[in-house]
């Protein structure tokens, strides 16, 4: 069992200064270097290595991407710079982002307006492309892993929890309630349509302030995702004044068959 820090607690080099949150695999902390900037810690609870190393492995390879075909989008990933040992337990040393989650901005201001979700939603996406170009799905795309500097346009994707290589078996199953599409609920292999998906529910989300399958519990919501009969609200109906060309991508993207949603790409440059 991973021992929960405090503020004030040392770890490695870093001084533990305040808890950010908890997730599905760890506990996340801000915490100070030697020279007193912020960084923050994520606290595995369930000791995957095996991803730690993953998400590693996966930040160098995006990065080594942006250093070639796709300069200038590094800025637009929260990338996982080491793996610390700690007594018995591990921690994950990513940048500190002062703007906290979009999930944050959604929770004070209970929907945004299109206008931040256009400049918000667009760095993100051109990060995931990137992971798909070198063949993995991030597969946890949701408000709370979609981090912002000192500008929403300045957002950036984070969480490599459960990323993994397309189109192999999967390592581990993971979903994130209303975010997921059916097939990555029902385990199979990770492709870039899930990510799609995933987009296009924080989209809505964002616009609207509801998920679109949203319902009383997470397991009803999980039903409702899950049955290929159910579909959503279409978007313009919540949000007349979405742009129809977005909204015709989200709502497409939403779709239960992933044959039917739109590439990454279109669903990018529905936004133009
Ligand atoms: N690099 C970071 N910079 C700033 N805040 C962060 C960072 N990573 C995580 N957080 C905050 O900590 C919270 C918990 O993160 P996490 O453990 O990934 O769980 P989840 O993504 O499910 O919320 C996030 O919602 C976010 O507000
Ligand atoms: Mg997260």
């Amino acid at each position: 069992m991973a021992v929960f820090r405090k503020p004030g607690d040392r770890v490695g080099p870093y001084k533990i200064s305040k808890r950010l949150g908890a997730g599905g695999n760890g506990i996340a902390y801000r915490a100070t270097d030697a020279k007193d900037e912020f960084v923050v810690l994520k606290l595995l609870t369930d000791s995957n290595l095996a991803q730690a190393n993953f998400e590693i492995e996966l930040s160098m390879s995006v990065l080594a991407a942006c250093a070639s075909a796709y300069r200038g989008l590094e800025e637009h990933f929260v990338p996982v710079l080491a793996l610390l040992r700690d007594n018995d337990d591990f921690f994950l040393v990513m940048p500190y982002m002062i703007g906290g989650s979009i999930a944050d901005a959604l929770a004070k201001r209970g929907k945004l307006d299109y206008e931040v979700v256009r400049m918000a939603i667009r760095p993100p996406m051109l990060a995931c492309h990137v992971m798909h170009k070198v063949g993995v799905v991030h597969r946890d795309v949701k408000p709370a892993n979609l981090l912002l500097r000192d500008h929403p346009a300045r957002s950036a994707l984070a969480d490599f929890g459960i990323s993994a290589p397309a189109n192999t078996p999967l390592r581990a199953p993971g979903y994130s309630t209303g975010y997921s599409c059916p097939e990555q609920m029902f385990n199979h292999p990770a492709s870039p349509a899930q990510d799609v998906f995933s987009f296009a529910a924080t989209i809505y989300e964002l616009a609207t302030g509801i998920r679109p399958f949203a319902a009383a519990t997470e397991d009803e919501e999980d039903q409702l995702v899950g049955d290929y009969t159910v579909t959503h609200t279409p978007l313009n109906t919540l949000a007349p004044n979405i742009p129809h060309s977005v909204a015709r991508a989200v709502d497409a993207a939403l779709s239960k068959n992933p044959l039917a949603r739109p590439s990454l790409r279109e669903l990018y440059q529905s936004f133009n």
